[in-house]
């Protein structure tokens, strides 16, 4: 029915078309700044005494537009319709649900540029990034409809004699999506369709640093056909309205991406059985990572170098599995921290609305600005500050790429998660040292191992404990349908996003047998 599944490829900028169509993009997104954006409810819009206001990190004086902010009686609202526009979506043929993704999909597509730049503007997303973030969501969307398409016929069990015995995939009910500001577009759309495709009614509360471009997806959806009351968008603050929908005893299904403590707390909150609550809610929870390069003394340097260094500052390590820690080998440890200074200090820094197409952007707001410089102090009495250090937020929240040489293993900087272009650097003196020191965190999301010796890249594969091992390249920038992404230990509940089995966490496998 589909064409077979291929990621969406990623744009070349330096290709002059490419750069000059992104450019007009950026102009016209500029132009059309400051627009509200309302709660939508059973496909009302929905006006509000509060609104958000989001701002251009880069810029903190531009405003990028208003939204709604919902309060605990427009989420019961919202529930509401919810809860009755399920009886209904819950029964529209599979097939038809995945083509609205697929619309959705080529809607986004043709509006490519457009999202890549309402992305540079609101969540300060360097150019290569910001591409990319849009490509994701677009990949999650026809990766998700093929799966559905293919999940509708249930899987196969075994029939005895004068028995028909089936085993299917069923809705699960009023499912709420919480998404970070980081993947803006990607993990905000992505977490949004899964539940729709599978039959389920959603509300989105998105990050209130990033509400415009979840907006206009609930618009594209619209568009795309999801009709009144299943998709249901609800921004609002975290503790207020986030609490309420979780504990709400008709939430049957709570998605949620965001920092470790806030997805801990909404997983203890929603094992709590409400009055009148008839049900468990399900919960997929993925949440931070303090994720290794791990350089090992056979290893390939100028490889270990680019892993190193993409995997910290991609995004300015604004990214669960940014490589904020290195543990490398002492054998190379000289050679290859030197180099990782060279490059790192050759990364640009600026306003990503620029026509330069700088490397890094800035972090995306004060709360953010404030605690990585914090961890920047700290670095300074845990190792030797050997890069960067610099920060600057008389306009924008920009930090340079920050690097800390000789940092113990049990040191803050290479426990906590920064969110933020600092990377710090261990020393090993054997491979399984490094290993032991790249398992030492309370996290389990991503890893790389940089080595051309097959048997330790087979004991990583046992010993190295993450949702997702990389050998030989940057432990960032997984694609859908590709590299199924989640995290193991305190990182989440390993749901594997944009794998094969991420639908049916949101389905309840319904056992049919009839005699005949
Ligand atoms: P965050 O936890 O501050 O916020 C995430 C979402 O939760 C936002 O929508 C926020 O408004 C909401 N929220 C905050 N407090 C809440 C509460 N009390 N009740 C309900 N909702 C609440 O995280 P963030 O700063 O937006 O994102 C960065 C974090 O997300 C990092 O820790 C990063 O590692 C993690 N992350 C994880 C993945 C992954 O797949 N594992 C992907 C992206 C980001
Ligand atoms: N999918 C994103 C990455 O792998 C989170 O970097």
């Amino acid at each position: 029915m589909f064409t077979p599944y291929k990621h969406e490829p990623f744009t070349d900028f330096t290709i002059e078309a490419n750069k000059q169509e992104l450019l007009t993009a950026i102009k016209q997104v500029e132009a059309n700044l400051g627009g509200h954006y309302p709660l939508v409810i059973n496909g009302e819009r929905v006006e509000t005494d509060d609104t958000i206001s989001s701002y251009n990190p880069a810029n903190k004086q531009e405003l990028i537009g208003t939204t709604g902010k919902a309060t605990k009686a427009h989420a019961e609202q919202a529930i509401e319709a919810a809860s009755t526009a399920f009886e209904s979506w819950r029964t529209v043929a599979p097939a038809e649900r995945a083509n609205i993704l697929v619309r959705a999909a080529a809607i986004v597509r043709r509006r490519k540029h457009e999202f890549t730049a309402l992305l540079i503007k609101e969540a300060g997303k360097p150019w290569k990034e910001a591409d990319a973030d849009t490509a994701e969501g677009i990949d999650f969307m026809e990766y998700y409809a093929r799966q559905m398409v293919e999940l509708a016929e249930g899987k196969s069990v075994h029939s005895r004699e004068g028995e028909l015995n089936r085993y299917i995939y069923t809705p699960t009910g009023v499912t709420v999506v919480i998404s970070p500001w980081n993947f803006a577009f990607a993990i905000m759309a992505g977490t949004t369709v899964a539940p729709l495709v599978t039959g389920n009614t959603v509300l989105l509360k998105p990050a209130s640093t990033t509400p415009v471009v979840a907006a206009k997806f609930v618009e594209v959806l619209e568009e795309a056909g999801v009709p009144k009351g299943v998709i249901n968008f609800v921004p609002g603050s975290g503790s207020e309205v986030g609490d309420y929908l979780v504990e709400h005893p008709k939430t049957a299904l709570i998605t949620f991406t965001g920092s470790r403590d806030v997805g801990v707390r909404l997983y203890e909150k929603a094992a709590i059985v409400q009055a009148g609550q008839n049900h468990l809610k399900r919960v997929i929870v993925e949440m931070g990572g303090k994720d290794t390069v791990v350089v090992d003394n056979e290893a390939d340097i100028d490889t270990a170098v680019e892993a190193i260094v993409i995997s910290a500052f991609g995004f300015s390590g604004q990214k669960c599995s940014a490589g904020s820690r290195a543990v490398i080998h002492e054998d190379l440890y000289d050679e290859v921290v030197a180099k990782v200074v060279e490059k790192t200090e050759a990364l640009t820094v600026g306003n990503p609305a620029d026509a330069t197409n700088y490397y890094m952007g800035p972090v995306i707001d004060q709360a953010a600005f404030d605690k990585i410089t914090g961890y920047i102090e700290i670095g300074k009495s845990e190792g030797k500050l050997v890069a960067g250090g610099k920060s600057d937020d008389a306009e924008g929240y920009f930090i340079h790429p920050t690097v800390f040489a000789d940092v113990d293993p049990k040191a803050r900087i290479m426990q906590e998660e920064i969110f933020g272009p600092v990377l710090a650097i261990s020393k090993a003196s054997t491979f399984a040292e490094a290993l032991e020191i790249a398992n030492n965190t309370e996290y389990g999301l991503t890893g790389a191992v940089i080595t051309n010796n097959r048997a330790k890249i087979e004991q990583a594969k046992q010993d190295f404990h993450v949702g997702n091992l990389y050998f030989n390249r940057n432990c960032t920038g997984a694609i859908v349908g590709y590299h199924p992404f989640g995290g193991f230990k305190m990182s989440g509940t390993d749901s594997k996003a944009g794998g094969p089995d991420y639908l049916t966490l949101h389905m309840q496998a319904k056992t049919i047998s009839e005699m005949f």
